[in-house]
């Protein structure tokens, strides 16, 4: 199949795996990025490994009429939708520039792809909308709940937005994908996650830790009513939601209106497991510090991936080793990220 697919945000970290993916499986790729939490290099690397160049169009999906030029200028077939601002801390001080961003920035791209008749969307979204949830592991039939903050809250809401416009119109073709806790590089250790400034993610804080630019990690809480008292997660390898989401496109080109699949693996592990992992993969020792918990934290939260396998075919296939391992060649490769 050789579809020209759109991908929002394919200069960022899961839209740059995702784009390597879609070019080896053989698609045309015209990426839209405004590169504000980002950086070209990522797409020179791409095709460093591939042999092949998504074509780059610098630009915002805010700006409908820049949206407009460009599905005149290209037949695209289906839109992976991954642009978007995704700091929690960042978006409780500036809740306008998510809703933006992530809300009216959806909006605008919906129309715009209406008025070129497209209809086939995959939208990033997270297992934030779950909020606390009430059952573990968590199925895509456990209602969405309270998320802690206007990042979650702007997912949800381009969630529901998404789910009226199918309602109102059968040509619609929507998936949405629940992403748990994505990590991880590619093997090569070209392409990884560069985050700006002081990371928020525990990986990525662990990972420059050991790489020494940080000194020491801080447990957020060591009192949860978990294996050992801290946070448990779901974290899934960035490779394996990539291929999760040419599985979803594939679905979503049979199936009309909105389905919600969940991306994680089912299992969960705490803080000091991931530490520990970490430390085994690098060589490198991980100091840490248990501290308050970070406020709005729920204590664990891992996927129930079963729909994901029986609609989709799909599960995720590398293990926590793999996870490391990769994130370390990334890292130790790239101290500096992109940026050097
Ligand atoms: P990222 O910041 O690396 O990638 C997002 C990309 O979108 C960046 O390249 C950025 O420059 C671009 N962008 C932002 N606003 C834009 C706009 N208005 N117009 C055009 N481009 C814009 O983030 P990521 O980790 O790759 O996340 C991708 C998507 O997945 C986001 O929507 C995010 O909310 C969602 N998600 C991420 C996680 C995670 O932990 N990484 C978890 C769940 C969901
Ligand atoms: N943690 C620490 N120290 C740190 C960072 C994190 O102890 O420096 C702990 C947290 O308390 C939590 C776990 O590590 O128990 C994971 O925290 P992350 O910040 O890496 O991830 P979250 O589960 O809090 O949230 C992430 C994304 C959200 C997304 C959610 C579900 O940041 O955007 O996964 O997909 F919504």
């Amino acid at each position: 199949m050789a579809d020209t697919i759109l991908v929002t945000g394919g200069a960022g970290y899961i839209g740059s795996h995702t784009t390597l993916a879609l070019l080896e499986a053989g698609h045309e790729v015209v990426v839209l990025d405004n590169l504000c939490n980002s950086s070209l290099e990522s797409l020179r690397r791409v095709e460093r490994i591939c042999g092949k160049a998504p074509l780059f169009v610098q630009g915002d999906i805010r700006d409908r009429a820049g949206l407009d030029a460009l599905f005149a200028a290209h037949k695209i077939d289906a839109v992976l939708h991954f642009a978007g601002l995704k700091s929690v801390g960042q978006s409780v001080s500036q809740p306008l520039e998510y809703y933006e961003n992530n809300v009216a920035g959806s909006v605008i791209l919906a129309q715009a792809m209406a008025a070129a008749g497209v209809f086939q969307l995959v939208f990033s979204s997270s297992a934030t909308v779950y909020g606390e949830p009430a059952q573990m592991p968590i199925s895509e039939d456990v209602p969405t709940g309270t998320p802690t903050n206007p990042y979650g809250r702007s997912k949800l809401m381009v969630e529901e937005l998404l789910q009226d416009l199918a309602d109102s119109d059968p040509r619609w073709r929507i998936a949405l994908l629940r992403y748990f806790n994505p990590v991880g590089a590619h093997t090569s250790g070209l392409i990884g996650e560069d985050p700006n400034g002081i990371p928020n993610n525990l990986l990525p804080y662990v990972s420059q830790v050991a790489i020494g630019t940080l000194k020491q990690v801080s447990v957020f809480g060591a009192d949860y009513p978990t294996v050992d008292g801290t946070g448990v997660r779901d974290y899934i390898h960035v490779l394996d939601l990539a291929d999760g989401h040419l599985k979803a496109l594939q679905a979503i080109s049979q199936r009309s209106g909105v389905s919600i699949w969940n991306l994680g693996t089912g299992v969960g592990y705490s803080v000091l497991q991931m530490i520990r992992a970490f430390e085994q993969a690098s060589g490198r020792p991980v100091p840490y510090q248990v501290v308050d918990r970070r406020p709005g934290d729920i204590a664990e939260c891992w996927a129930d991936p079963t729909k994901a396998a029986q609609e989709l075919g799909w599960k995720a296939e590398r293990c926590l080793a793999q996870m490391m391992a990769d994130t370390w060649r990334w890292q130790s490769g790239n101290p500096q990220g992109y940026a050097q």
